[in-house]
Order: C-alpha cells, then structure tokens, then sequence
C-alpha cells in the first residue's frame, strides 16, 4: 500500500515537547526552527517523529539527502568505511576515498579543462575556500555578490551573504571589498523593466554603471553567483543571464564563481545547475547534496587557478573518508538514474503548482527546475504585496497534516524533497499544500 502521512498525536507530541523544552535550556536560540518537528528516522521521502508520527518530507534536510533519507546503499557504503578508517586527515596525510572522489568531481565538473578539488566539511567552508583562492590566484582585492545571495555564515562567506540583516547584525566589521548588486528577479525586476524587452539591463549595468562609476573592474577578484538563487527565493534568472555576465567577467579578468551548494548535484534535473546556462565557471561550491546528509563541503576549480602552494589552506576533518564515500555512492545513485527523475518529478511538480495557480490569486508565481521548485505568495497578483504570514501560517498547516516544507525569500515556499521522489508522493504534497493553502486563506 502506498505510504500517506500519518498524525497520530497533537503536534508537538508529549516526547516532542519534552525534548523542544530541554533544546530551550541547552541548545544555540540562534536556529530558526519554523515549526515544531523532532525527528527520530527517515527512510526515503519519508521522516518519523519522537512520537511516532509520519511526514513526508519535501525538505530533504534544506535540500541535503539527496538520495533520501538513509538511502541503504549509502549506509552500506558508510558502514563499510567506517569499519575501515574513520579518519586521517587529508590535510597531512594521503588516502584513496578523498583522491578518488576529487577525482570524480573533476571529471564530473562542466568543461573540458582540467579541475582540481579543495575539501571542506560544509557550504561555508567550500565559499570561503574560493574566496581566499580568487584573492590568491588573481591578486586582487575587492568581489562581486548579489541581493538575495546565501553563502554561508562564517565571516567570509557572511560577507558575500545579503539575504537577511539578521545574518549580519552585530558582526560588522566583515570582510571589506564585497559590493552586492541586484539579481535577476524578473518577478520583480530591480529595474521595473520586463524580459526580455529589457535586453538584460541586469547584466548591461555592470559594464555601464558598476564599472564606470564605482568599482575599477580590473581590481575585482570574483563574481560569487547561484546560478538558481537559493535562500533568497529559488529565483531562477533568464536563460541568457549567466552566459552574458560570465562573458563580461571573462573580459575584465574577473572569475565567475557558481555556487552550486542548494542547486548542485543532481537537484535541478542536471548534475548541476549552471548546465541549464550552457556556462562554464572558473570555481564551483558544493556541499548539501553531495554526500546525502554526510557532512561535506568541496570548492571544485580549473587547474591552472588552483595553484595555491602547501600550506595555503587546508582542514584537519574536510574529506573525511566516511563522507568522501557516501559522496562516491551518492554521485554513482545520481548517474545511475536519480538526476532524470530530478527532472522528470519537478516537472511534474511543477505542472501541479501550475494548475493550482490557476485557482489560487495568492500563489503569485511559480518557478524553478527540477525539484529546486518555489511558490512566492502574494496578496494580490497586481500588486504583487508579499503575503508574508499567509506563507508561514500555510508552512505551519501544512506540518500538522504531514506534509514538511520549508520557506525561503521573504514570502515563498520551496520544494525541495529528495531525488528519489515519486509521483505518488508528488501527488500527496500537492493534495496537502492544497488543503493547506485553503485553510488559511479562506480563513483570511
Ligand atoms: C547557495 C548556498 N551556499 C552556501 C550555503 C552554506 O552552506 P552551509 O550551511 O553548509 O555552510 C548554503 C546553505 O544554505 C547555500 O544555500
């Protein structure tokens, strides 16, 4: 019989609370926890609570198990290394996981040149990587970043971030020399024009406003990219956009910088998200998906830019071997299929969220790639007034009906289940943010 969520007691449940009440006294208040989940297991798309209750899950972790939850041949692999050699430290020290999995990335990576692979233990460790390695490689000193962009927390990554003031309060000084510019958010357009008569003002402007006027290019490092923005909404940009920008980076010296932490691996319906653009980018950041819910981070750059020398950089735990094979069994479940049902179950999310639009005047637009899939709400289509509480109150009803989804932006809702989701699970989210959406907005 197919699987169908199942609450079984009030949320949060009598060991769910219990447990929320001890996280109140011991645990950092800094997270941002939207509603009250205690996980105890997750098999596929599918996660239990403390209580026993079942959810399914359209979160994946933000966008980490990309294989599911507990995939068994990823266990296996993990079991099997851990019986094997836990750690060495790949800092001091050489072992097969690591140098085979870089190798596998560099071939993996788009473009015909030759890649070298730097390992970290998460997305941040992978951005700051590349940020020290532009400033190494190109001598220079001031970076380009978006509106929007998450990259990370750790002050370098931070400083790239413009996503929430929250991240940044009380942290300034951060890392100088990072000008943020606007993204193109053709729902919004910064420029209050319209693609594509807009002729990509969004990419022009460096050339005839950023470049004239306030930054010298040729002092510029990098340009730090999503090629999907992430946290700020899965903003997917026009199909040109990357290749223009890229192009216009590639004049002035300036390296084009993807971070493909959310978008990566498999998650849009290609291996990663910049081959929906046809671009090839100097550097890459992965984390998330790459190991299906292992702790690992890798900046993947061409050869003759990852030249730093011994001792430049480096990480006592990053590449550790059980991760380095979860991530060799990971990518093998990827090419062996999970990136064409990536892409062949986000269209059909999509196409549901379509049809759905249709009936619901909130839902002001639906947009993404594979299962990278996002709703922006809004209280009014001509207006475009962001429905900020709507978003959270629909996200709250949603997990009382079993149904786990996360937001992102300021007023969205993404979509972002494991790879291995099928279209019956498709269908049941669908029918619960349905109902969801319902009960809270006919409510008012
Ligand atoms: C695009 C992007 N870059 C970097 C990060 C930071 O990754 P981590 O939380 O593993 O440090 C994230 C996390 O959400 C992300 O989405």
């Amino acid at each position: 019989m197919k699987r169908v969520p199942k609450i079984i007691t009030a949320l949060p449940g009598p060991q769910a609370s219990r447990l929320i009440k001890l996280d109140g006294t011991y645990v950092s208040p800094s997270y941002t926890r939207g509603y009250p989940l205690v996980a105890e297991r997750g098999s596929g798309a599918w996660v239990e609570d403390v209580d026993g209750n079942s959810f399914l899950d359209f979160t994946s972790g933000i966008a980490v198990c990309s294989t599911g939850h507990c995939h068994p041949e990823v266990v296996q692999a993990i079991q099997t290394q851990a019986e094997k050699l836990l750690h060495m430290s790949g800092t001091d020290f050489y072992y097969t996981s690591q140098i085979e999995l870089a190798e596998k990335l560099a071939l993996l990576a788009p473009g015909n040149d030759g890649k070298r692979v730097y390992f970290g233990n998460s997305g941040a460790e992978a951005v700051e990587a590349a940020l020290k390695l532009a400033r190494w490689y190109t001598k220079r000193e001031l970076n380009i970043a978006f509106f929007g962009a998450f990259h990370g927390r750790t002050m370098g990554a931070l400083s790239l971030t413009a996503s929430k003031t929250i991240q940044k309060k009380h942290y300034n000084p951060l890392v100088p020399g990072i000008t943020h510019i606007p993204y193109a958010y053709c729902y919004r357009c910064p420029y209050n024009l319209r693609y594509p008569a807009c002729d990509l003002a969004c990419v022009k402007w460096f050339e005839d406003t950023l470049f004239r006027t306030t930054i010298p290019p040729e002092e510029v490092a990098a340009i730090f990219v999503e090629p999907i923005q992430g946290e700020g909404g899965y903003i997917v940009p026009p199909p040109e956009f990357h290749r223009e920008l890229s192009e216009t980076a590639r004049k002035y010296g300036i390296l084009y910088v993807a971070d493909e932490v959310q978008s990566g691996m498999g998650r849009t319906g290609k291996m990663f998200a910049m081959e929906h653009f046809g671009v090839v980018p100097d550097m890459m950041t992965l984390a998330k998906g790459i190991a299906s819910g292992m702790p690992l981070g890798a900046l993947v750059a061409k050869s003759d830019i990852m030249e730093w020398e011994a001792g430049s950089h480096a990480s006592t735990f990053g590449g550790n071997p059980v991760s380095c094979q979860a991530a060799m069994k990971t990518i093998a479940l990827l090419e062996q299929g999970l990136v064409q049902n990536a892409a062949a179950q986000g269209a059909h999310l999509l196409d549901g969220l379509k049809k759905l639009q249709e009936e619901w005047e909130c839902m002001g637009d639906v947009r993404g790639k594979g299962l990278m899939v996002a709703v922006e709400l809004v209280e009014d289509r001509e207006t475009k007034e962001p429905a900020r509480d709507w978003r959270n109150e629909i996200i709250t009803a949603a997990f009382n009906k079993g149904l786990l989804l996360l937001g992102c932006g300021e007023n969205s809702i993404r979509f972002c289940p494991a790879l291995i989701v099928d279209s019956h699970e498709i269908d049941t989210c669908l029918s619960i943010f349905s109902d969801s959406l319902k009960e809270v907005v006919e409510k008012g």
